[in-house]
């Protein structure tokens, strides 16, 4: 066993399938695995046939590393799987969204209406001027019109680039501009924790800055029409300018507008979106996804993942602006015919167990969400999750970060009721689908493991110096621990980066030869299962020890009194780097006894994980710097921890968090 692997916490619980659950399960046996192992191309082939194509493509794959083509030759229409061929197929009446705002309006759409409703959105855009190829942005809150425009453009070959909501007018605008896009959709404003997210007002502010591709604004009316402001939902907002002949109302451009459009045919490499992700550097990154082997993944996933049925109900908790908004949406569950829930506002508005009441009024099946947002669950108390009925789930899922054991038993034995699986799905914007994952009927999981590549996926662990070091299936090496790479194309890889070949060259393909790099680190143990430890610039290295901020986090998350930790290695004189773990406690534990907790805390790590990861410092903080993602800015962290000023922070949902912690770090520190 390697030295730096001693003492590291992994769950050794493993927890098999349910049988009622694997009796039953899309995926009940491991053919699925083999056929894919014994020809990957053929596999993918068998996944791409399931959708309906206009043509056939004549070559399956065409790869010249590193810039793949899948399905070539072949023509479909991603809307036409999504929406047209279930209406066909007599499912005209099923409902495909419950889509649910935050003052408590719910619309219901059948896979009819949304055909119907995305025709006429589809037309509108037309009627500007939107043709194949051209880019449309979508700044819009989360409600049915978001994937519904997304489909209208799929529709008539327009290429989509949804920018989230939560983001500010300057990433707004760099993100327009990027794109070189026609027309932006956008909304009056947004439901968030009580308030109007201001869209139409942030889009001029945007379009201020200057966006010369910009040729007309569409504003869908969210906030005015069908719901009556109440105490806990004033309508006091600033609705924007109205700028005559560049700005239209939604209804003047949509809703007259006929309910025939044809789905244009587009070759499978097409561009379907853009979708902006951030950089290690400032510039975000235009991630480009394909049509055709993008929508195959993200069917097939869904599919196998989530084990979609035709009664379940679906709640992929993640907004459209996000790539798991995209696939586990608009795509993949789509193309499943699938029932799902959309939730426009914030997990505890009007209180904290709004997800729960969701959960119970429309009696989700499936729910798919981030461990940031569990572990806010488990700070604000069991008693939340008890008072509903929750028995209609069965299936629940994680993305987002590596999910803490204390988390995943939390999700499964408060949330399932111990009796559905968790499916720990591990993926990137870049990756378009899920990489790594369980599959709910077949995978034994073991808390805070992902477990196992998809079937078609070539996952390995690759050395620093680009050595392939996966342990063959079979060898039983013990552990071992790298860079997790892919190193064959797969059909939802991305295709590039919008406009810049080279950067998406050294991003991704520069570090492993030939092999894609993801950015994660990754263990594979005994068994075969992979541990995802975060992005390997979040690898702390103490006296020459590699320290996963992962494990010290997971491990003071285990600790009783501990909601959330973030825990960064600043500079040090003598061990080269130290500790530092900011901590925001439970409810129930008062920061005015920190000193004893922090003590505490020290020595729970220590003892977890061993002296060498014993935190220099435990800092007892009110909040932390988290970007509108839900993923914590350790560099930030790092900033304040030495010292320096705070390097950018316009990603971050809210700024003042920082500053606060800053000001509170160095006055402790004085
Ligand atoms: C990064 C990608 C994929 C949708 C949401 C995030 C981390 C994601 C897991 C997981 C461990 C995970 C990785 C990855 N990540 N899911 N289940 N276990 N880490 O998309 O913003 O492109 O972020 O999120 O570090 O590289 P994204």
């Amino acid at each position: 066993m390697n030295d730096n692997r001693q003492g590291r916490i992994f769950e050794k619980r493993v927890f098999p399938p349910p049988a009622d659950f694997a009796a039953r399960a899309n995926v009940r046996d491991r053919s699925l695995y083999e056929e894919a192992d014994r020809d990957r191309i053929a596999f993918w082939e068998s996944w791409a046939r399931k959708l309906h194509w206009e043509e056939p493509w004549h070559t399956p794959l065409v790869w010249e590393n590193p810039f793949a083509q899948w399905f070539v030759g072949g023509k479909l229409n991603a809307c036409y799987n999504c929406v047209d061929r279930h209406v066909e197929a007599g499912l005209g009446d099923k409902t495909a969204f419950i889509s649910e705002g935050e003052p408590g309006d719910v619309r219901h759409f059948t896979y009819q209406q949304v055909q119907d409703e995305v025709s006429r959105i589809a037309n509108g855009l037309k009627s500007l001027g939107v043709g194949k190829g051209d880019r449309v942005c979508l700044y819009l809150p989360m409600v049915a019109e978001l994937p519904m425009a997304m489909l209208a453009c799929a529709r008539i070959g327009a290429i989509h680039s949804v920018v989230f909501g939560g983001f500010a007018a300057e990433s707004l605008h760099e993100r327009i501009n990027d794109a070189g896009a026609k027309v932006l959709l956008t909304a009056d404003g947004g439901w968030r924790k009580g308030h109007v997210v201001e869209l139409k007002r942030i889009a001029d502010e945007a379009l201020e800055l200057g966006c010369p591709t910009i040729e007309k604004v569409v504003v869908l009316d969210r906030i005015t029409p069908g719901i009556t402001a109440t105490a806990d939902h004033p309508r006091d907002y600033d609705p924007g300018v109205w700028t005559e002949g560049r700005d239209l109302s939604w209804a003047e451009v949509v809703k007259t507008q006929s309910t025939e459009c044809p789905c244009v045919p587009m070759d499978a490499e097409d561009p379907l979106f853009i979708l902006y992700t951030s950089g290690s550097t400032g510039h975000p990154k235009g991630i480009v996804h394909s049509t055709g082997g993008y929508l195959t993944q993200a069917a097939m996933t869904a599919y196998t993942v989530f084990d979609l049925k035709p009664e379940d109900v679906f709640w992929c908790t993640a907004d459209c602006g996000w790539i798991t908004g995209h696939s586990y949406v608009t795509y993949g569950p789509m193309a499943n015919a699938a029932t799902q829930v959309l939730y426009e506002g914030a997990p505890d508005s009007p209180g904290r167990d709004r997800f729960w009441e969701i959960i119970e009024k429309h009696s989700v099946t499936i729910l798919y969400t981030a461990p940031t947002t569990i572990r806010t669950f488990m700070k604000w108390g069991d008693e939340l999750v008890q008072s509903h009925d929750l028995s209609s789930l069965r299936l629940l899922g994680s993305v987002g970060e590596p999910i803490n054991p204390e988390a995943w038993m939390w999700y499964r034995d408060l949330v399932g009721g111990g009796r559905c699986p968790v499916v720990d799905t591990y993926w990137q914007t870049e990756t378009g689908a899920v990489v790594v994952s369980p599959l709910p009927g077949l995978s034994a999981t073991k808390p805070g493991s992902a477990t196992q590549p998809m079937p078609g996926m070539a996952v390995g662990i690759f050395a620093e110096d680009g050595r392939d070091i996966t342990p063959y299936p079979g060898s039983s090496p013990g552990e071992v621990t790298g860079l997790l790479g892919i190193s064959e194309p797969w059909p939802s890889m991305l295709r590039g980066i919008w406009g810049d070949p080279e950067r998406y060259k050294a991003t991704y393909w520069g570090r492993l030869e030939g092999t894609y790099f993801a950015g994660d680190g990754a263990m594979v143990d005994e068994d075969g299962c992979f541990w995802l430890l975060g992005r390997v610039d979040d690898v702390i290295i103490v006296a020459g020890h590699n320290i996963s901020s992962m494990e010290v986090e997971s491990a003071l998350v285990d600790h009783v009194s501990v909601a959330e930790a973030a825990v960064i290695g600043r500079a040090h004189e003598v061990k080269g780097q130290a500790i530092s773990a900011f901590v925001l406690l439970r409810a129930g534990y008062d920061a005015a006894d920190s000193d004893q907790l922090v003590a505490l805390l020290k020595e729970h790590v220590a003892h977890k994980i061993g002296p060498i990861a014993r935190p220099e410092e435990v800092f007892v903080c009110a909040d932390l710097p988290k970007t509108r993602s839900g993923k914590i800015m350790r560099r930030l962290l790092r900033d304040i921890a030495e010292g320096r000023a705070l390097g950018d922070t316009t990603t971050l949902a809210d700024r003042a968090v920082v500053f606060s912690l800053q000001h509170q770090y160095e006055s402790t520190e004085g």
